[in-house]
């Protein structure tokens, strides 16, 4: 068992090197413009290790099968599959696209993700899970991310996010890949740090990715934050278009992650209606209720106060008199 993992490693290792050769090679070029488009320098191309899968379909697989690669550890990695119209015959799972590959924090290849170049879809095609890829339980980027001196580290959506801030100076930046934030990808970031800095897009599925990633990463003993962006998509976008230090200042104004709950609930109601701000109060204010520590109750229910003008007292009494109906 532990024998066939590490040859899926090989094969993947193996394969992330032909996918690097492939893309500085003459048929790799506009996949190699398409990076430079993206501002993408060769440092961090390198750095991790990006690649291209040309249009042929079937030559990893060749170039595998002549390396002795058995065609069953290339189904289990994920890297060919079998025609479903023609039995015993396979292809490869990723053509004319830009590959990332995805390690592990001990620097395995587990898997990897391809990006379409052209039109057409999915944008990204990411390797399965297998025996090796347990996609609840990485993070893309945390293999450098875990050596960064930042203290935290900063959570964002997609590959590109990860290596644009990498690039901008911001090593300790980490990606979720699109999914819902696991408990065990909370775990594996609590393993190198106390503070996490979400950032996720800024569109309403990043927002709402964001309020269901906050308490499964609070519940892992994390203190979080979440950085909003004006202007722009994703990180990447904001640091492309008006460069890190714009970045910084966004981390700067990063909100607690019950700031950034309290935040959304305000900007879906109307608050100069009274009946609305009622409502909007209590809801808040059993929210508060549920936190266990009265010190940080008491925090947030100045906080709170201050910034939607309700009367500390107000709020304060309502929290008890919510506690005191049992919520
Ligand atoms: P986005 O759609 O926000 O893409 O998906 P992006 O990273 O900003 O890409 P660019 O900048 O448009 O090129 C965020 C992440 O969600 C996953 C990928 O990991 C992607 O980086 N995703 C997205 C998929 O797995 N499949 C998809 O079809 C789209
Ligand atoms: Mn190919
Ligand atoms: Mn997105
Ligand atoms: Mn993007
Ligand atoms: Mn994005």
């Amino acid at each position: 068992e532990i024998g066939y993992k590490q040859q899926l490693y090989e094969a993947n290792r193996l394969a992330a090197r032909y996918f690097y050769y492939q893309l500085t090679q003459g048929q790799g070029k506009t996949a190699l413009a398409y990076l430079e488009n993206r501002k993408i320098g060769e440092e961090y191309r390198k750095k991790f290790g990006l690649g291209y899968a040309n249009f042929y379909r079937d030559d990893l697989l060749q170039f595998m099968q002549s390396k002795g690669i058995p065609i069953q550890v290339l189904l289990d990695a994920g890297l060919a599959m079998e025609d479903k119209g023609k039995k015993g015959s396979h292809y490869d799972r990723f053509f004319n696209r830009l590959m990332f590959p995805i390690l592990d924090v001990q620097n395995r290849i587990v898997g990897f993700g391809g990006r379409v170049l052209g039109d057409g879809g999915p944008k990204y095609l990411n390797s399965p899970e297998t025996k090796i890829f347990d996609k609840s339980r990485n993070l893309y980027g945390m293999n450098l991310a875990r050596t960064s001196r930042g203290g935290s580290i900063l959570l964002v959506e997609g590959y590109l996010d990860v290596i644009s801030l990498h690039q901008a100076g911001y090593g300790n930046a980490v990606a979720s890949l699109g999914t819902a934030l696991t408990k065990g990808q909370a775990a594996l970031i609590k393993r190198y740090s106390d503070e996490v800095v979400i950032a996720y897009d800024t569109d309403e599925a990043g927002i709402q990715a964001a309020l269901r990633a906050f308490p499964v990463l609070k519940e892992a003993g994390l203190s979080v934050r979440v950085a909003t962006m004006e202007g722009a998509k994703d990180p990447d976008e904001l640091i492309q278009a008006r460069g890190p230090e714009a970045f910084g200042e966004v981390l700067g104004k990063a909100l607690p992650g019950f700031m950034f709950e309290v935040r959304t609930m305000a900007a879906r109601t109307d608050l100069e209606d009274p009946a609305y701000k009622t409502q909007f109060t209590r809801e808040v204010a059993r929210k508060i209720l549920m936190m266990e520590d009265g010190h940080e109750r008491d925090n947030y229910i100045a906080a709170v106060a201050k910034e939607y003008g309700i009367r500390e007292h107000t709020l304060g009494s309502l929290v008890n008199e919510l506690g005191n109906q049992g919520g």
